[in-house]
């Protein structure tokens, strides 16, 4: 397939980033930072464009207040090419905010707002989904998690795989998502997913046969930071390591790891390929600042492959 083309559905915020943070405050502290920005994130959005700048179509749903914000977020989609056409501008709520505290190593904690991603329900991504068709619908769980199962609902009765980032980190009912197409979750959100430490790969593998188990997806691909990926299709568990980069900010790297995904499995890359090119995008994305704008181009992520293994599989 020549240009999949991706609804994703999800969260849409603006990122204040305070940089430098050595440590996390204790409640009353104040930690002194160097710098701070203001960057267009929120985990859906950020997919959006990625997906966009890795080659895709892509059309998006999801809510932002009628504030400055909001059309900040709503003008680097349209830039990136992404169909903004289902988003609601919703007067009554804030757009979303997230607080990034990063600290030296590029590792950051936050704190969201949720504003108007709180009022994203089914019936905005049904407006998607009976107009257009898609190829794959990418979410992740910043979102009310009944919509989150609803579109799983309307995707199922269409026949479209579904894509589930599981971030930010909660405990959901995962036998409400059986059968999903891919179920990725970051280190923090596998264990809050299973109870299950990753710390070892050991673990992983234990968590990642859990997450298979209860959502019976087709594939479980876990996302372990410097350690890589595993992927685990209920038969044969698979290790792939990522590669090494100068981290400078972490912020948007699953996002854009999942989005590169998605777009080179609906080309037709075969899938462990496809976790190395997504690798490599998410590792081109830690090593630039911000989230939106430190999201590399498809020829950005067939370049680093030539420099670092020497060419392109697939
Ligand atoms: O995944 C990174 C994103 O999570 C940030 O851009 C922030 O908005 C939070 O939603």
């Amino acid at each position: 397939m020549e240009r999949p083309k991706i609804l994703v559905v999800g969260s849409m915020n603006m990122d204040l980033y305070v940089e430098g943070a050595n440590s996390i405050p204790k409640y009353g502290e104040s930690i002194l930072c160097s710098n701070y920005g203001y960057a267009t994130g929120g985990k859906g959005s950020n997919q959006a464009v990625a997906a966009a700048k890795q080659g895709a179509e892509v059309v998006a749903v999801g809510r932002l207040g009628a504030d400055r914000n909001g059309e900040q977020l709503l003008a680097a989609l349209k830039e990136a090419g992404v169909k903004t056409d289902y988003i609601v501008v919703d007067a009554q709520m804030q757009t979303g905010l997230a607080l990034m505290l990063l600290d030296e190593s590029g590792k950051y904690v936050s704190y969201v707002a949720i504003g108007a991603n709180y009022r994203v329900c089914a019936e905005d991504v049904k407006r998607a989904l009976d107009t257009e068709d898609f190829d794959m619908i990418l979410m992740q769980l910043e979102i009310p998690l009944e919509t989150v199962f609803q579109t799983y609902e309307l995707a199922k009765e269409k026949g479209i795989p579904v894509f589930l980032d599981a971030g930010p980190a909660m405990q959901i009912p995962l036998e409400r998502l059986k059968g999903v197409y891919i179920l990725s979750p970051n280190e923090a959100e596998t264990e809050a997913l299973t109870g299950i430490s990753v710390n070892t790969n050991e673990g992983a593998l234990k968590a990642a046969k859990y997450l298979y188990e209860k959502a019976q997806p087709t594939y479980v691909i876990l996302k372990l930071g410097a350690r890589g990926a595993l992927l685990y299709n209920g038969q044969e568990a698979k290790f792939i390591e990522c590669f090494k980069v100068n981290a400078v900010d972490t912020t948007a790297a699953g996002d854009t790891f999942g989005a590169a995904l998605a777009v080179q499995l609906c080309k037709g890359m075969k899938m462990e390929d496809a976790i190395l090119f997504a690798h490599a995008a998410a590792g081109i994305c830690v090593s630039r600042k911000g989230a939106q704008i430190a999201i590399p181009t498809e020829e950005e992520v067939e370049n680093f492959l030539v420099e670092r293994i020497g060419g392109i599989f697939g």
